[in-house]
């Protein structure tokens, strides 16, 4: 029986499950993030190799020729029926409350982030993954656990801009609904490939890769007139060389916009007109995306167009939907848990 264990063993946690990165956030003040990566050795070679029977995040992406690499989250879900990637969220997740001090003997209640439209379907896959590690558990939307975290919780919209889907959620006061919350399946990796095409197509003799891209996008992305020009070394024939990529790095950052502005404008105006100001004024950009540089400014001048518009971001892109989640793990009310 689990109730012969200590209190000691009590953990409460918060976890926001990504398709890039996953982090955790508990109640013991840690917390830690990963890369979504998990890889396994390809044969006894790898395996001597690696040195280790199961690897994840950065180390899994460093040894990736010799592992079976595993990105199990397609936007922020599970892939059901895919039994590698479910036994990946398992030990991604096993891999995450370890890295705070839990393990199987531990009581864990987590509140868990996931996509906003994929919950519905994916609740079941996602509460099996979890049952062998928890023992409550409530699986939420990652924009809700973001606005519960900011205390946001009345007149607002977040936008969670992750790698696979972009996240809109209205609070009003209420446990958001699902006319409440959008996704679309354009976010971080859309950019990537976009960048990725719009460089190739340029500087074709160029030699580069899509993380090598992923890097320069965290390091340099913005939309609207640049500062300065973007200049990165790419090998040509093996050798280093200076390429101007400005144009292509706007390009790839603005193909995003469209979407998002009418998304936005959409779900602002499926709402009450008389609190369709208030939200407008009252949005929160979330997720590694809202780094992009003058995109909250966009945004601020272009919803601006429709009435007054305030538009901010996160403080902590990395943690907040892991924070927010957890602030709710610890005030939920009984009635909410699933015991397993
Ligand atoms: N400075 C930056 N500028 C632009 N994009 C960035 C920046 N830093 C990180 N990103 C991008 O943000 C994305 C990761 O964000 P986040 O960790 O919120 O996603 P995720 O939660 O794993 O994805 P999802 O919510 O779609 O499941 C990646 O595409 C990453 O390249
Ligand atoms: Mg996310």
């Amino acid at each position: 029986m689990r109730s012969k264990k200590t209190a000691k063993n009590n953990l409460i946690v918060g976890v926001d499950l990504g398709t890039s990165r996953s982090a955790i956030s508990a109640n013991n003040r840690k917390k830690r993030w990963v890369d979504s990566y998990v890889g396994w050795p390809k044969d006894f070679i790898a395996r001597k190799v690696v040195g280790k029977s199961i690897l994840f995040g950065e180390e899994a992406l460093v040894n990736r020729l010799s592992l079976n690499l595993s990105r199990p989250l397609a936007y922020g879900v599970i892939k059901e029926g895919m039994e590698r990637d479910e036994e990946a969220v398992r030990a991604l997740f096993e891999h995450l409350i370890g890295l705070i001090g839990a393990d199987k003997r531990s009581h864990v209640r987590a509140v868990v982030g996931v996509p906003a439209e994929a919950l519905k379907a994916n609740k079941i896959a996602i509460k099996k993954a979890f049952s062998d590690y928890t023992d409550s558990l409530m699986v939420v939307s990652e924009p809700f656990a973001v606005a519960y975290g900011l205390e946001a919780l009345n007149n607002a919209m977040i936008i969670d801009i992750g790698a696979g889907t972009i996240d809109f959620c209205i609070m009003h006061g209420t446990v958001p609904a699902d006319e409440d919350q959008r996704s679309i399946v354009m976010a971080g990796d859309y950019v990537d490939e976009q960048m990725f095409t719009a460089i190739k197509a340029r500087y074709p003799d160029a030699d580069f890769n899509l993380e090598m891209v992923r890097q320069i996008k965290e390091e340099f992305s913005f939309v609207g007139e640049p500062e300065d020009r973007v200049e990165v070394n790419l090998p040509v024939a093996s050798k280093q060389t200076l390429h101007d990529v400005t144009d292509e790095v706007r390009i790839a950052c603005e193909s995003i916009l469209p979407a998002i502005v009418e998304t936005a404008q959409e779900l602002i105006a499926n709402f009450d007109p008389q609190f369709q100001d208030e939200i407008r004024k009252n949005i929160i950009l979330a997720g590694g995306g809202s780094q992009i540089k003058g995109l909250c400014s966009y945004l601020q001048k272009v919803l601006g167009e429709d009435g007054p518009a305030g538009v901010q971001r996160v403080k902590d892109p990395l943690f907040s939907g892991a924070n927010g989640a957890l602030a709710l793990a610890k005030d939920m009310p009984k009635e909410y848990w699933s015991e397993e």
